[in-house]
């Protein structure tokens, strides 16, 4: 099913200062300026009750990004949470299809809405003055960074080799978007990273074109697996959710044939990614359960990006929607609790919590030597620690 690889060593080039870390910083709230590297746990944590949650027109118009002047990892959070939200409101659209009970319905609708709103705030923060083509490069820094950082902090060794195996076709996706932003907007994708991921070539996107009962995977075992598996897999299935949803249906606004062959082909590949990614959760857990992972990671997520965003506005919108998923955790757990008669901590224990930090691990001396004075990076975030290099071996995942 697979073939064989141009690229084993993937070297990135530190995804993970802006991918979930989920330890060390502040916490809004009750530990605002304490150090509580052992002690996010969002269980225990109070959010904003669900009925001052909602929004104004004006509250949700937010000021978009300046693309020129911000980090590029900044529009990489935006666009990981975007997704995130995505996935929110179709999961809970699923969950209300397959629920008889109208006051479920109700109470779903209602936390729904709210993820809608978020969903908004969030994607409109980029600006419209960036391309299609341009945004989609940026979609594929997020495929190649976020995979190949989960891919090195996945604990179990098939997942491991899951997203190892599909972070090369994105490496490749990226590259191949290159070159018609170069032939029709005659700009380097280069600009739009800003020489924090590799543009270069990855597997063959021929090699990417496999029989469909090829990209079905083994899942985890709800049970045995780490919960931050879980966090991983929910995570990567939803930014390539929103990749194939974003090609699917920005591909045909252009003209020019090469664009429009591209995105057809490699939203097809998106097709792929998401059934190789959505096969590695295990479909044994009700829905009660994936409810409460959605909203748990959703906490996870908004917290990590918290902690590590430089920009002042971005950063104060994911602390004000990591107050609001508390709460969405809250009334998720309840749920559970309710329907499936058992307790959310079984499934929850606080892995986050138990994260070391990160950062002492991705720190980006090359970029740092390439920028030393960029006034919008962290310095917090540019401190030695090596690079690493990937070892992202072209093996399909063995069957467990
Ligand atoms: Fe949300
Ligand atoms: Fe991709
Ligand atoms: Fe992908
Ligand atoms: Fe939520």
């Amino acid at each position: 099913m697979r073939g064989p690889v141009t690229a084993n060593e993937v070297r990135v080039a530190g995804p993970g200062v802006w991918g979930p870390e989920g330890a060390g910083g502040k916490f809004p709230s009750r530990c605002r300026k304490v150090r509580c590297r052992m002690t996010f746990n969002p269980l225990e944590q109070r959010g904003i009750p669900l009925d001052k949650q909602v929004r104004s027109w004006r509250e949700l118009n937010v000021a978009p990004i300046d693309p020129d002047a911000t980090d590029p990892y900044t529009r990489c959070r935006i666009i990981t949470m975007n997704g995130i939200e995505v996935e929110a409101v179709l999961f809970s659209h699923q969950l209300a299809r397959n629920t008889v009970d109208p006051d479920v319905k109700r109470g779903l609708a209602e936390v729904r809405y709210v993820e809608a709103q978020q969903q908004k705030a969030v994607n409109w923060l980029l600006p419209g003055v960036s391309s299609v083509l341009e945004t989609t490069i940026a979609y594929e820094q997020v495929a190649v960074d976020l995979t190949a950082w989960i891919a090195r902090m996945e604990p179990d060794p098939y997942l491991k080799q899951a997203y190892q195996f599909g972070v090369l076709e994105d490496f490749d996706h990226l590259y191949r978007y290159a070159n018609p932003y170069e032939m029709i907007e005659h700009r380097k994708a280069e600009s739009i990273v800003d020489g924090l991921t590799e543009v270069m070539p990855g597997r063959p996107t021929r090699m990417h074109h496999r029989h469909p009962f090829d990209n079905v995977r083994d899942p985890y075992g709800k049970a045995a697996t780490d919960p931050l598996s879980k966090l991983h897999a929910l995570t990567v299935m939803s930014a390539e959710q929103q990749t194939m949803n974003f090609y699917m249906n920005t591909g045909p606004t252009y003209t020019e044939p090469i664009a429009r062959r591209l995105y057809q082909e490699i939203g097809l590949i998106e097709e792929e990614h998401v059934t190789h990614y959505e096969s590695l959760v295990d479909p044994g857990e009700t829905w009660w359960e994936q409810l409460v992972n959605h909203e748990y990671n959703e906490c996870y997520l908004y917290y990590s990006f918290m902690e590590q965003e430089s920009h002042p506005k971005v950063k104060a919108l994911w602390e004000l929607h990591l107050n609001m998923e508390l709460e969405h955790l809250r009334i998720a757990c309840d749920l559970m609790r309710r329907h499936d008669g058992r307790d959310p901590e079984e499934i929850l224990r606080p892995a986050v919590a138990e994260r070391p930090d990160v950062r002492a691990e991705q720190g980006l001396p090359a970029r740092a030597a390439r920028h030393p004075d960029r006034p919008h990076h962290s310095r917090r975030r540019l401190r030695p620690g090596g690079a690493r290099a990937v070892r992202a071996d072209a093996a399909t995942p063995p069957r467990r």
